[in-house]
């Protein structure tokens, strides 16, 4: 089986837009759709004609281009059961623990709520790659808007057991911000510390800093260490629980 292809651009002002095309049934998959011209010249460019949005929360920042997409493409609009009130033009409504198929690769759908009530990440199994929007960010997590912290911790927990070589795709570019502040968090982290240098060069250079792996992630995103003792300690919060320090330091991120 021939790996998908994968096209990724800026949106808007900060958010990934993400082409994922299969080359052996031409299938192309939008996830998510924050702006109709950006998406269009991308598929254009490529030669694509896309047949499926992957529709992860109801933000319109996600989901502004759903219609003209459709209109233009005719394509399938897959989306999340507890927000498909709010997804445009939404033809299947996806809830946790639903599979589907894209060409010959397997989706599985993770729900996560956090930053939405009823937001989704597609893993696709066989090809390790995860869409993960704005639930999990390059150093980051989305905010909590529509449930508490608790909530967002255990979607992440749902997240961090997937393959550690998993690539994930995100929702925004945020990570430089992330990075300054994951260093406040975890500051004797010297991978953490290696990587924000890092990303101070790409971001300096204009670079993406889309996809991370899982195992990065782990070793250096705060939002996935509330366990780890020396965050722990340098938050003097050494014994709480993993959801009161994450909480901790959500809400220290939602004030940096
Ligand atoms: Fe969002």
């Amino acid at each position: 089986m021939k790996p998908l292809e994968i096209e990724v651009f800026i949106c808007r002002s900060d958010n990934y837009g993400v082409l994922v095309h299969d080359p052996e049934t031409s299938l192309t998959a939008c996830i998510d759709a924050p702006e109709a011209a950006p998406i269009l010249a991308a598929a254009t460019r490529r030669g694509w004609d896309i047949t499926h949005i992957l529709t992860t929360h109801h933000h319109t920042d996600h989901v502004e281009g759903n219609l003209a997409l459709k209109e233009q493409f005719g394509c399938v609009i897959i989306g999340p059961v507890n927000e498909a009130v709010a997804i445009p033009g939404l033809d299947r409504a996806v809830g946790d623990g639903d599979s589907f198929e894209f060409g010959g690769h397997t989706v599985n759908v993770i729900e996560t709520p956090g930053h939405t009530a009823g937001h989704v990440c597609y893993h696709f199994e066989d090809d390790k790659l995860l869409f993960s929007a704005d639930t999990l960010f390059a150093l980051g997590c989305g905010r909590l808007f529509e449930r508490p912290a608790t909530d967002m911790w255990h979607s992440l927990q749902k997240l961090a057991v997937l393959p550690d070589e998993t690539a994930i795709y995100f929702g925004h570019e945020y990570t430089l911000s992330n990075a300054r502040f994951a260093v406040t968090i975890d500051p004797d982290n010297e991978r953490l510390k290696s990587r924000a240098a890092d990303i101070e060069v790409l971001r300096a250079e204009g670079k993406f800093t889309i996809p991370t792996t899982l195992a990065l992630e782990k070793e250096t995103n705060p939002f996935l260490r509330a366990a780890d003792p020396s965050i722990r300690r340098n938050l003097l919060m050494e014994s709480r629980s993993n959801e009161e320090v994450f909480a901790e330091i959500r809400k220290r991120k939602d004030n940096f």
